[in-house]
C-alpha cells in the first residue's frame, strides 16, 4: 500500500508538536440537510492501522453525525502553530458503531476500533454518552448525574475520514509552500476503503 507524502508529512508535524495538547485538535466542517455549513473542533484518535484513514469519536445524537449520515464529505481544517503548516483534508465518512444501522449509513468493518478507542476514554467521558442527548436543554439535575454502563455506550461511534484531497500550506518557507495532494479519480469514485489509493501531488501558489 502507497503511504502518502502527506501522511508522513503529517506524522511529522504531530511529532514536532507533540509537548502542544492543542495539536491534536482539528476544526471539522460537515453539510448538513439545509446545504449549510457546520464546523467545530474535535480530537484526533489517530490513524486507522497503517492507513491514511483519520479516527474522530462522537456521540451518535450529536448534530455531526446527524449530517454525516446525510452527507459523508467533510472537511478538516488543522493548524500547527508551532511549524506554522495547516493541512486542509478533504475526505469521506464512514461511521463504525457498536450497534450499526443501515439505514444511518452506518458500517461495522472496524468493530475493534470502537472497542480499543472506547477503553482508552476517561469514566467521565466514557459517562457522556449514557447521559442525555447533546444539546438538551441544561439542569442541575441531568448535570449531577454519572451514569456508567459496563460496556460500550451504543451512542458512541468512531468517525473515520477517508482522505480525497490534502491540501498543505508551510508559512514558514519563503514563498510560502502549498501542495495539493490527490487520490486517483477511480479509488475517489469507489468504495474507497476497499482499494489501495495512489496519490498525486501539485506545488501550487500559495
Ligand atoms: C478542544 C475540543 C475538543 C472537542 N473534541 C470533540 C470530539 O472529539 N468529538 C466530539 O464529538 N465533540 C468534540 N468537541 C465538541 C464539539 O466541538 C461540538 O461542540 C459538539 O460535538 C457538538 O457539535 P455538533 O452539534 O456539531 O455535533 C470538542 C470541543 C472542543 C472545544
Amino acid at each position: 500500500m502507497q503511504i502518502p507524502e502527506w501522511r508522513q508529512r503529517l506524522v511529522r508535524s504531530l511529532g514536532l508538536s507533540s509537548d502542544k495538547p492543542e495539536a491534536n485538535y482539528f476544526q471539522l466542517a460537515t453539510v448538513n440537510s439545509e446545504n449549510q455549513a457546520r464546523n467545530r473542533t474535535v480530537v484526533f484518535r489517530g490513524f486507522v492501522d497503517n492507513t491514511s484513514h483519520l479516527t474522530v469519536i462522537t456521540d451518535k445524537r450529536s448534530g455531526k453525525f446527524k449530517e454525516l449520515c446525510k452527507n459523508d464529505t467533510a472537511e478538516i481544517a488543522w493548524y500547527f502553530a508551532k511549524t506554522r503548516e495547516q493541512y486542509r483534508i478533504s475526505a469521506r465518512v464512514q461511521a463504525c458503531c457498536l450497534q450499526p444501522a443501515s439505514e444511518d449509513k452506518t458500517l461495522n468493518t472496524h468493530n475493534y476500533l470502537v472497542d480499543s478507542l472506547w477503553n482508552k476514554l476517561s469514566e467521565k467521558t466514557k459517562s457522556s454518552f449514557f447521559n442525555v442527548s447533546p444539546a438538551t436543554p441544561f439542569s442541575d439535575e441531568i448535570h449531577n448525574q454519572l451514569n456508567i454502563g459496563s460496556d460500550v455506550s451504543e451512542n458512541f461511534c468512531v468517525l473515520v475520514f477517508i482522505p480525497n484531497q490534502v491540501d498543505y500550506l508551510d508559512l514558514n518557507t519563503e514563498p510560502h509552500t502549498r501542495l495539493i495532494s490527490r487520490v486517483s479519480p477511480e479509488h475517489a469514485s469507489r468504495n474507497a476503503s476497499e482499494l489501495p489509493a495512489f496519490w498525486t501531488v501539485e506545488r501550487v501558489v500559495a
